[in-house]
């Protein structure tokens, strides 16, 4: 048994992280055995995903996704927001009562809401039913845990603060066109509304040499895109305190000469000339920055713990602009922080203004317990705060329009990644600035980048047809 502790994962040593083999000696005893696997979170909570799929797979498991006929039930939970813990728990019924009439069923629960004390605490009082909880920092013991499952009571295994860096993990990956590959682990920014540093543990990078293989075997196996995942891609090298930094691997990576490269996510506080140089370098990293603002103003930014001002993030944002031929910018943004005045909020609207981002994720901000900004003084009601989200989607969307709308009659650069659901003679992709596509072309063209001219312009996407 080994419980969360906030206060525990808070801190940082100089531990330096240790790099560790994956195991995977485990038994195949569950040979033939279904697993149902639900990922609640963002593109890493996906990619642990295609690693818990890649240890139950090697214990002889296949996937389904009916709940009713699984042998392994696994949620891997995301802890960002309120109503992330809200979807849990509202499975979790579901499950207990299947529980009821199949009692053998296996329940285990992972991820970043695994990593909360008070959510642990919930599931141990209220949802005894389930098998095992395991954390961010220890998917790799998923096979013995499942293994053991059957014979122990509730385990709790969550560690808070493991830290290491794992080697060799077999992943079994969603697509064979594009991958993710994490870069670097964890965070260190301690923005005072995010759980993130609490259930990711420490930045820890992976070593380039490591990276740039995975990257190789991807491309030899014929993948066409991989995307580099880090909370904060940009502080990438930093733990190695040799001057390392993400130029460097994005260079290195550029080179090996996959066709394209994306990464997310950045931080606007240590994105360096460099990296801008090399990003507009290669032709192969792909022209499109997400970088989360979150607020317009500097005030709030400040409470917020973000290390930028206004005028800073707009000085960057332009730098980019004007040395990254064609690039797409899109970004996060929170209404309603704690005090955030209607004074604020028109700064953030002042921002998108100036900006015209290509697209945005905007969100209420929903109090996370253990964080700074949970104890603040938060007065504003949330109508009015619902009523600011509509006025900044309404300008947000509006620029995503507009931009769609320049491609108009232009012919652009689609990867094709499969059919498109909703009409059978089209297939989807993206664009090089990430822009989704729903393309008139035949099935042939999947895993292919092909041209394609673009023939309407929607907020959300893009139709076109494939050009010979
Ligand atoms: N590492 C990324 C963000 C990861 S979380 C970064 O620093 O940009 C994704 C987004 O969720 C954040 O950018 C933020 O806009 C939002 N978010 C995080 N914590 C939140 C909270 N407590 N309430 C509302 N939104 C939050
Ligand atoms: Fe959260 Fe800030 Fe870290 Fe992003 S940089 S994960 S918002 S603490
Ligand atoms: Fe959620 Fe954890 Fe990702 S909290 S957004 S799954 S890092």
């Amino acid at each position: 048994m080994n419980y969360p502790n906030l206060k525990e994962a808070k801190k940082r040593s100089n531990k330096k992280a240790e790099y560790k083999i994956n195991d995977y000696s485990f038994s195949n005893k569950m040979m033939g055995k279904k697993y149902f696997l639900r990922t609640y979170g963002c593109q890493m909570n996906e990619h642990d995903s295609e690693e818990m799929k890649g240890i139950l797979e090697f214990l002889g498991m296949t996937e389904t996704d009916e709940l009713e006929n699984s042998d392994v039930i696994l949620l891997n939970t995301c802890a960002i927001r309120e109503n992330a813990h809200e979807k849990v728990f509202g499975y979790l019924g579901r499950i207990k009562h299947l529980k009821k009439e199949k009692p053998d069923i296996i329940v285990g629960i992972g991820g970043c809401m695994s990593q909360e004390e008070n959510i642990v605490n919930e599931i141990t009082k209220r949802h005894p039913y389930v098998n095992f909880v395991f954390g961010t920092h220890n998917i790799h013991e998923l096979g013995s845990l499942i293994l053991e499952s059957q014979k122990n009571k509730q385990d709790i295994e969550v560690y808070s603060m493991e830290g290491d860096v794992y080697e060799g993990i077999s992943y079994k990956r969603d697509s064979s066109i594009t991958a993710w590959v994490n870069i670097i682990y964890g965070c260190d920014k301690f923005c005072t509304y995010c759980i993130v540093p609490y259930t990711r543990g420490s930045e820890r990078s992976r070593k380039k040499e490591e990276i740039v293989k995975e990257v190789n075997e991807l491309k030899s196996k014929g993948y066409m895109e991989v995307t580099l995942l880090g909370q904060n891609v940009n502080a990438y090298g930093h733990d190695f305190h040799d001057g390392t930094e993400f130029s460097d691997l994005l260079e290195e990576v550029a080179k090996t000469n996959i066709p394209r490269i994306r990464f997310v996510t950045s931080h606007p506080w240590n994105f360096t000339d460099k990296m801008i140089d090399v990003i507009a370098k290669y032709d192969n990293i792909m022209p499109y920055i997400h970088l989360p603002i979150q607020s317009g103003s500097d005030r709030i930014l400040k409470l917020m713990g973000r290390r930028y001002t206004k005028e800073e993030y707009l000085e960057l944002f332009h730098k980019m602009k004007e040395k990254i031929p064609n690039v797409s910018i899109t970004t996060d943004i929170i209404v309603g922080f704690p005090g955030e005045t209607e004074e604020d909020f028109l700064e953030t609207l002042d921002v998108v203004e100036k900006c015209k981002f290509d697209g945005a994720f905007t969100f209420i901000f929903s109090p996370r317990e253990g964080t700074p900004a949970a104890k603040m003084k938060d007065d504003t009601p949330l109508e009015e705060k619902e009523s600011r989200l509509a006025r900044l989607n309404e300008r947000v969307n509006y620029y995503s329009k507009m931009n769609n709308e320049k491609l108009l009659e232009k012919v652009v650069h689609v990867l094709i990644l499969g059919k498109s659901e909703k009409d059978e003679s089209k297939v989807y992709g993206y664009t090089d600035t990430m822009k989704l596509v729903n393309v008139s072309a035949s099935k042939d063209t999947i895993g292919k980048i092909i041209d394609v001219k673009i023939t309407d312009a929607k907020s959300f996407s893009l139709d076109g047809t494939a050009i010979e």
